[in-house]
């Protein structure tokens, strides 16, 4: 699927169930997302990949969002789940890690496990 110029892929196992707060669980996806079409618009390369990745791990059930716009450069690595950090200017609030953190570590608590939140600073982000 083509979204902009954004080459979309997915491989979601179909028959994997969970039980979670819908609403908090779409909107961290949304923000995620939404990140990566804006870093894909301040870049305008050619070949823009965006992925997703569902699978089931031992103890787990491990979603990974993708994009290849570049990655997020190790100087700000460790603000970017701080409240209001954003490189975008006007543009962006700095809040939509921060809420996906706020979400994922205090609402979406599962079973014994619990939900972490891991952000390669590549160009890889995944929730699991
Ligand atoms: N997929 C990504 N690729 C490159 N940089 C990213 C990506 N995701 C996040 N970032 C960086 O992390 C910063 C913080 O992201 P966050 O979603 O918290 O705020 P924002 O996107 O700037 O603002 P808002 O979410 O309100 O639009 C961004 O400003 C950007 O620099
Ligand atoms: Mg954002």
């Amino acid at each position: 699927m083509k979204i902009n110029n954004i080459k979309y892929t997915q491989d979601i196992d179909e028959n994997l169930m969970i039980t979670t707060f819908e609403n908090e669980l779409i909107q961290t996806i949304i923000n995620i997302l939404k990140n990566s079409i804006d870093a894909f618009k301040e870049k305008l390369q050619e070949n823009q990949k965006l992925s997703v990745l569902v699978t089931e791990e031992k103890t787990h059930i491990s979603m990974e969002i993708e994009d290849n716009a570049g990655g997020i450069p190790k100087e700000i690595i460790r603000k970017i789940f701080e409240p209001y950090f954003s490189t975008k200017s006007k543009n962006g609030t700095g809040l939509g890690l921060y809420i996906c953190k706020t979400i994922i570590q205090e609402h979406l608590k599962g079973g014994n496990h619990g939900a972490k939140f891991r952000k390669h600073y590549k160009n890889n982000n995944s929730i699991t």
